[in-house]
């Protein structure tokens, strides 16, 4: 059968293969950037880091496994690139992220929220940076839940150890002006480099999004509490520039 836009699972086979080759358009090399870097700011990793995994942890959050029934939201392809301090590629750098669905619901077992939950949304997702840092996620535009202005949480793993935590926000969104977490970033350079656009992709018919949050991280490892969760979101079978097998 030839794969249709119309087949799910086709578009998902054709997704994770392809996933970095429909994004290189976005990226761009080091060089005179770098003499504009600001580190990433660290943010708090939250109460609803995953407590369990879920089944499928690639970089596509709207379908689960080979799930034929999407999450509902506005699917959002959020990309970037790692560097160090120096403006260097940071590769073989683990990406996770995880965020609320499109009811304000984390996958999280604790979320008060849960009984919303959309079941088809995976909440978690990682990716290994290939060899310009770069990473890739389909995932959903961030609401609103509780008192937070809508953010995903995004970590950054190097050489086995956690280098930044952090979150990342829509520009534009009103909200932004008293998140009491995203307040806490006072320097405006640090601030703005974690408040990103959230654009339309022209000619998309689905009215999806496209937003990049490229990260700039130092090397001391910050050290957190981890679990056996962390460790193995972290250290699972990864491959370079191509998202995880399933495990
Ligand atoms: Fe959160």
């Amino acid at each position: 059968m030839q794969p249709t836009d119309s087949c799910p699972i086709c578009h998902r086979r054709r997704f994770l293969r392809q996933a970095l080759l429909g994004s290189a358009a976005f990226f761009t090399v080091p060089g005179a950037f770098a003499e504009q870097l600001v580190r990433t700011p660290r943010q708090t990793e939250g109460p609803y880091y995953p407590d369990q995994l879920p089944l499928d942890t690639d970089n596509d959050l709207i379908l689960i496994n080979d799930g034929i029934t999407p999450a509902v939201g506005e699917i959002t392809h959020l990309s970037g690139q790692v560097f160090d301090l120096k403006g260097e590629p940071l590769r073989n750098a683990v990406v996770e992220i995880w965020q609320v669905d499109n009811n304000g619901v984390y996958i999280h077992s604790r979320d008060p929220r849960k009984a919303a939950l959309d079941t088809n949304f995976q909440g978690y997702g990682r990716f290994l940076t290939d060899w310009k840092g770069r990473y890739y996620f389909r995932t959903l535009k961030p609401v609103h839940y509780s008192f937070r202005t809508p953010h995903i949480h995004v970590a950054v793993s190097h050489n086995s150890k956690r280098v930044l935590t952090t979150q990342c926000y829509i520009k534009g969104e009103p909200d932004n002006v008293d998140d009491p977490i995203l307040s806490r970033v006072k320097d405006p350079r640090a601030r703005e480099s974690i408040i990103i656009p959230f654009e339309p992709i022209a000619r998309s018919e689905a009215g999806e999004l496209s937003a990049r949050f490229d990260i700039v991280v130092g090397h001391t490892p910050e050290d957190p509490k981890e679990d056996t969760v962390r460790r193995r979101a972290r250290d699972g079978r990864l491959r370079p520039g191509g998202g995880n097998r399933p495990d």
